[in-house]
């Protein structure tokens, strides 16, 4: 492949799902003549946003406030989130919100026309919005609708090989087009960073096939550090096959049952039962099968039949046809059988509440980022939120800095050393294809570093981790065509994901702790006096993860030293 065009823009956003599209809506309506581009390598509404399905989180209610909504969500993060970004998050929930609905986002509404709440777990309200259960289906399309309208320029199912930074300078990024291989140098002045998460390092997963955690690995080779990446999310209820059964089923009063049918959360979360937060849950259900009480040793019941048929079909539709075509069940009549699923990547690209990362031009918004306002664990329905709040202060950000800075001058050298790189893959002729590397990947994750956690096994998961970086070093790609070559993205994004899985491993080992979604049975007790701290992974010269640790931003919520539901 040869980098024979330069396309100049004034930013680039990589990543057309909420945190993208929002964005660049944002810089669109601030300033209608910016020249900004948003890549993505699917089309915009295949983006992963819109496999969320439960909801988003805002306190609009009479008897709710942000407050409220920030206590939950700190202490729902295990107080590892920075206060100042929970904040900005919860405080600017409504206006969200008022944004959407004005886009056109079809809320679910009472019966008087306010929109409609349902409950989410770890949360003390009724507090999550939701459109049926297709909540991030209709608002992907709803900004999609919205980006056609303003003409904003997508180059979709584009893949983007490498940002170019030169001393602490952003450049631009070199993209390729799947379709035809045509391969571009893009300048720009700024970059925003929206590539969504990293789930498919665990193979099965609720996560779609592209969720491979690309603007991760962009960022962390160009020199970014990396946070609190240890904590992925496992969300409680997945079919046997990975596919998401929403929260909002549990919201709406679903319960889970084992194999005596008893509703085992009581023992677990007795005050939040179902609605406990999603670590707690999947645990939850985790000890449930392990201690021999899961049905056929494999799963456990979630029963919506006490909802009701018209409760079913009106709140939960979706829920029910994928019961009914994946699972070959109506939750109607029957239970759902269903288990923990590999879901949401809480850690992400090191970023302030600016969004602004180490290098100056590149900002980070929604899954991508790690600004934190999640911490060790997630509140179901915040990631959509999280999405839209900062996608649009990462346009502001970016905008102020376009406008302060002019395009920069770049070295050739450093494009030159980007075609370099894809064509060294390409043309390789000896070695070993990607498929069984990522095979072994997906089992070494879920073996080391999934719901349970311990020394032992984490350590052997790195040696194999490291083990796979080293035959990756030789992986060939046998379509040397440039039309569609699936064969060079597969290698591609295998190669992300494994300097991704070498940082989870790395923080993983060091955080001799359980907190939220990072729970150790060798150390079995949240550890404040050592470890309220923030994990940094910084790429060093070799290659290698290089450890570092950073302070929580703690405004007036004091971290407690224990967690009960
Ligand atoms: C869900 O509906 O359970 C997923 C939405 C989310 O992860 O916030």
């Amino acid at each position: 492949m040869q980098i024979n065009q330069t396309k100049t823009h004034d930013l680039i956003i990589i990543g057309a799902g909420l945190a993208g599209l929002s964005a660049a809506l944002e810089v669109i309506e601030q300033d209608p003549n910016a020249k900004v581009a948003v890549i993505s390598k699917v089309h915009p509404v295949r983006s992963h946003s819109g496999a969320a399905q439960g909801g988003i989180n805002a306190a609009i209610r009479f008897d709710d406030s942000w407050q409220g909504h920030m206590y939950d969500t700190v202490k729902g993060s295990w107080f590892l989130a920075d206060q100042d970004g929970v904040r900005v998050l919860c405080s600017e929930a409504k206006d969200a919100i008022a944004r959407l609905d004005k886009y056109g986002a079809f809320f679910n509404r009472n019966n008087d026309g306010t929109i409609a709440q349902r409950a989410f777990g770890g949360q003390s309200r009724h507090r999550t919005c939701f459109v049926q259960d297709k909540t991030g289906h209709n608002l992907l399309h709803t900004l999609y609708e919205q980006a056609l309208k303003h003409n904003i320029q997508i180059f979709w199912e584009w893949f983007v090989t490498s940002l170019i930074v030169e001393s602490g300078q952003f450049k631009g990024v070199v993209a390729f087009d799947m379709m035809t291989g045509e391969t571009v140098f893009y300048r720009a002045k700024a970059v925003i960073l929206a590539t969504g998460g990293a789930g498919r390092i665990y193979g099965q997963s609720s996560n779609a096939l592209i969720n491979t955690g690309d603007g991760m690995a962009l960022a962390y080779r160009a020199g970014i550090p990396l946070k609190d990446f240890e904590f992925f999310q496992i969300h409680p209820t997945g079919l046997l096959n990975g596919i998401l059964i929403t929260e909002g089923a549990r919201g709406e009063g679903g319960y889970l049952l084992n194999s005596e049918g008893e509703r085992f959360m009581k023992n677990y979360a007795p005050n939040y039962m179902e609605l406990a937060p999603r670590d707690f849950v999947a645990r939850s259900i985790h000890l449930e099968i392990q201690q021999g009480r899961g049905v056929n040793n494999e799963y456990v019941h979630l029963d919506l039949r006490h909802l009701g048929e018209e409760k079913i079909k009106t709140r939960l539709p979706q829920i029910r046809e994928i019961a009914m075509h994946f699972a070959g069940v109506d939750p109607v009549k029957e239970p759902i059988p269903i288990r923990p699923t590999v879901h949401y990547t809480m850690g992400g690209v090191d970023a302030n509440v600016k969004t602004e990362t180490l290098v100056a031009g590149v900002y980070a918004a929604g899954e991508t980022a790690c600004i934190s306002v999640h911490g060790a664990n997630r509140l179901g329905g915040n990631s959509l939120l999280d999405a839209v709040v900062f996608g649009i202060h990462a346009a502001e950000n970016s905008l102020r800095f376009m406008k302060s800075n002019d395009l920069p001058d770049y070295d050739k050298k450093s494009v030159q050393a980007a075609e370099n790189d894809l064509n060294a893959l390409l043309n390789r002729t000896e070695g070993e294809r990607a498929a069984p590397i990522r095979d072994a990947m997906e089992k070494t994750m879920i073996k080391g570093f999934s719901i349970f956690r311990n020394q032992k096994l984490m350590e052997e998961g790195l040696v194999n981790i490291r083990a796979l970086k080293e035959r990756y070093k030789k992986v060939i790609v046998e379509d040397k065509g440039s039309v569609y070559n699936l064969d060079l993205i597969r290698a591609l994004e295998l190669g992300n994901m494994l300097d991704l899985a070498d940082v989870i491993a790395v923080g993983a080992i060091a955080r001799k702790e359980s907190r939220g979604a990072h729970f150790r049975e060798d150390y079995t007790e949240m550890d404040n006096e050592n470890f309220l701290k923030h994990t940094i992974v910084t790429r060093n010269g070799d290659g290698e993860p290089k450890l570092s640790y950073k302070p929580v931003v703690i405004e007036d919520i004091e971290p407690l030293k224990q967690i009960k539901y």
